[in-house]
């Protein structure tokens, strides 16, 4: 169970967009007083885009120490950059190519190559970048996750059940819209995170999020999400909380 667990709910899309900005801010102060360095790991969809935009505008784009950030993905489309499905691709354009964030500190999973090489590659990425002592997992200051109309998060999806108990960092599955090849980080991996905050908006996301937070038997995904040492935040705007009756529980 996380050791945190909080819904907060905001009038709109662009409420919700600010809110996550104010986490993001807040955890990178944090994370930086502590350790010098503020590393997560962010989505690609749609719900996103509206906050990368605003990142990338003052007054917002100052309140990140960037030249101490590190952004890593939670998952990708093995597509080229630059086709429109590309999470690194959507993410360069909204805000990366638009804030002094070092080109070294960015660390895009690698969507060019074939995937299993893809998902070999980013493993040694994430190894070189953290560490880890003891067979242990990557932790992450913070990881953005979003949730798709059948209960899915990050590229993990309700029809595969070898991904609930696989050890790896890094995944290749083949799913989702578009239906193409995909890398995603794990279950472990993402619920080592200190953080994780879902952001979730529109009236269309209002049935799973009911599923979701709940129906415990439901077994999606998303239920899976659950940071064994951290906090689990559900951002979601007005139309998407608008089917829960009990305030949700994980
Ligand atoms: C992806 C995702 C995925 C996404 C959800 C929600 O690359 O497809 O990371 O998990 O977050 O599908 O997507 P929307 O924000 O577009 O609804």
């Amino acid at each position: 169970m996380p050791s945190g667990f909080e819904i907060i709910i905001k009038d709109n899309p662009s409420q919700l967009a600010k809110e996550a900005i104010d986490i993001l801010a807040m955890t990178a102060r944090d994370s930086i007083t502590r350790r010098g360095r503020f590393v997560m790991a962010i989505s690609g969809g749609s719900t996103p885009r509206r906050m990368n935009r605003m990142l990338a505008k003052e007054p917002y784009r100052s309140e990140i120490e960037w030249d101490k950030t590190h952004i890593f993905w939670v998952d990708e489309r093995c597509v080229p950059e630059n086709d429109p499905a590309s999470n690194f691709g959507a993410a360069n354009k909204d805000f990366l190519c638009k804030i002094p964030l070092p080109s070294t500190q960015v660390h895009p999973m690698p969507g060019r190559a074939l995937p299993e090489e893809g998902a070999a590659l980013y493993q040694a990425d994430l190894e070189d970048f953290f560490r880890p002592t003891d067979n242990d997992y990557p932790v992450f200051d913070l990881i953005l996750l979003g949730v798709g109309r059948d209960g899915h998060t990050a590229s993990l999806f309700p029809d595969q059940k070898s991904m609930e108990t696989s050890e790896k960092w890094v995944a290749v599955v083949k799913g989702g819209d578009p239906d193409v090849y995909r890398l995603t980080l794990t279950y472990p991996v993402l619920n080592k995170a200190k953080l994780i905050c879902f952001l979730v908006s529109r009236e269309k996301k209002a049935g799973i999020v009911k599923a979701i937070l709940e129906n415990r038997l439901a077994g999606l995904p998303a239920q899976k999400i659950q940071p064994s040492e951290g906090t689990l935040i559900w951002l979601l705007d007005k139309e998407a909380a608008s089917l829960l009756e009990k305030g949700g529980s994980p």
